[in-house]
């Protein structure tokens, strides 16, 4: 989202050009296939969906080993035999009912990434513990006014949140409602990586201190998968950054990116890009109006994330993928001119508004742990305990929070429950009057966030969605209260 607007008229002087340059770079863009664009992979598919009905959304999620991935049997993790597990869809106003099985030889838990909901209880708690072999179930009531959406959920059990994404546990959360867009066809893209050996076990979990990036990303759990689309369709794609780590640059080879939502929730109006960065937890939803026949490959380009040597030590270098990935292809049959149906009006939600009565600073550090070699990874100064409070807030009051990182790399702060606005960064590229819940804090720079702290009481908690950083201790408790 750092990515100027561009106007259509600019854009498409600028399309030639950047064709061009992605031509010139095809070698890099597969892994190991000798340059091959992806367009014989096949057909996006999506995970079953679970739809609402009177209210209520009950359902069964059964974590546990064994599903498909990249086309073949493997030992990853999924919910419901699917990784990504289905996809939920609610509406405002019901009451999501989760039961939560633990299949797995370790604890678990589920969080729903991105709802403003209760995180008390049996809401979207992150302190809950689901043993193996133990269930769990979860009982959220979605606001009558909560913004309709792209949301996802994961499990988020201190200690093991990477290690159970990048085994493949995550899935997508849809709030329906919102206008009528029109388009063809409404697509979950849910972007994951991980490392599979030969025998199909998920492998390379020994995390750096950059997080751990796979060597497989995968959309739905598919490689390079291909989106079949008439010309002068109209399509919704709702692209999440499963990633453990990863940040994603995305490019539509041939097309700007139209994007409609962030984090979620719709912009004040649809913004042309070249390209979306999408930190890890980030969603975008983008309007896609095939530009001409052909086999358009989506990429990731690559995106330098820092690096986390400390004073020349070499204790990781950086992680990210040195060449542009093709994750799918946008394959067009037909001639026919772009689609150009006018959008309705979309329903922006509001962002924090009144007096800032509260600023705090959060001072985001990695350093060398006392007396081992392990790094720490730290947010004012301290790692994580879920018997802390690390911030006391008063129910229904607008703070400000200037997020610092100290370090050499980039990392993603995310807050659960309270989504956010960024009023200012040190980057100068606050991106206005939208809302979201993870912004990538430039290394040796920081975010300025404005967050109202409405709705719900209790304790829940901020991290870095680089989860292996989490894993390690890089997440704080907020607890709000009445005052
Ligand atoms: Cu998607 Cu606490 O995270
Ligand atoms: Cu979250
Ligand atoms: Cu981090």
């Amino acid at each position: 989202m750092n990515t100027a607007p561009i106007s259509r008229r600019h854009a498409l002087g600028l399309l030639g050009a950047g064709v061009a340059t992605v031509a010139a770079g095809a070698a890099g863009w597969v892994r190991g296939a000798g340059g091959h664009s992806g367009v014989t992979g096949a057909e996006l598919a999506e995970p079953a969906t679970l739809t609402s009905a009177g209210g209520l959304l009950d359902v069964r999620l059964t974590a546990a080993p064994g599903v498909r991935l990249a086309g073949r049997a493997t030992s990853a993790w999924g919910y419901n035999g699917t990784s990504p597990g289905p996809t939920l869809h609610v509406r405002p106003g019901d009451l999501l009912r989760i039961h939560l099985v633990n299949h797995l030889p370790q604890a678990t838990n589920l969080h729903t990434h991105g709802l403003h909901v209760s995180p008390q209880g049996a809401g979207d708690n992150p302190f809950v513990t689901v043993e193996p072999g133990g269930r769990f179930d979860y009982a959220i009531r979605i606001p009558a006014d909560h913004p309709a959406g792209t949301f996802w959920y994961h499990p988020h059990h201190h200690g093991q949140v990477a290690d159970q994404i990048f085994a493949g546990l995550a899935g997508a959360l849809i709030v329906d409602g919102g206008p009528d867009l029109a388009v063809r066809a409404d697509r979950v893209l849910l972007v994951t990586d991980t490392t599979l050996d030969a025998a199909g076990d998920v492998t390379g979990q020994a995390a750096t201190p950059m997080g751990r990036e796979g060597d497989l990303v995968l959309v739905n759990g598919h490689d390079r998968p291909v989106v079949t689309a008439g010309a002068g369709t109209t399509e919704r794609w709702r692209v999440i950054n499963g990633c453990t780590s990863r940040v994603l640059a995305l490019r539509l080879t041939g097309h700007l990116l139209t994007q409609l939502a962030g984090d979620g929730v719709f912009l004040p109006s649809a913004v042309d890009r070249e390209r979306i960065v999408l930190a890890p937890g980030n969603r975008a939803d983008l309007l896609v109006r095939p530009a001409g026949p052909g086999a358009w490959p989506l990429i990731a380009e690559p995106y330098d994330r820092g690096s986390a040597m400390m004073g020349g030590m070499g204790a990781g270098g950086p992680a990210s993928a040195t060449a542009a990935l093709v994750l799918a292809t946008l394959k067009v049959g037909g001639t026919g001119p772009a689609a150009t149906t006018a959008l309705p009006p979309l329903p922006t939600p509001a962002v924090p508004a009144g007096a800032v009565t509260v600023r705090r600073r959060l001072t985001l550090a990695m350093g060398m742990g006392m007396g081992n070699n392990a790094m720490s990874f730290t947010i004012d100064g301290r790692t994580f305990d879920a018997d802390r409070d690390d911030q006391t807030v008063a129910l229904g009051s607008v703070e400000e929070w200037t997020v610092d990182n100290t370090t050499t790399m980039d990392h993603p702060f995310h807050l659960h429950a309270w989504p956010f606005q960024v009023v200012a960064t040190s980057a100068g590229d606050a991106p206005g009057p939208v809302r979201q819940d993870v912004v990538l804090v430039p290394a040796g720079g920081w975010a300025r966030l404005r967050i109202a702290f409405t709705d719900f009481t209790g304790r829940s908690v901020y991290h870095c969605h680089i989860l292996d950083h989490e894993d390690r201790g890089m997440m704080g408790v907020v607890n709000v209260g009445i005052p």
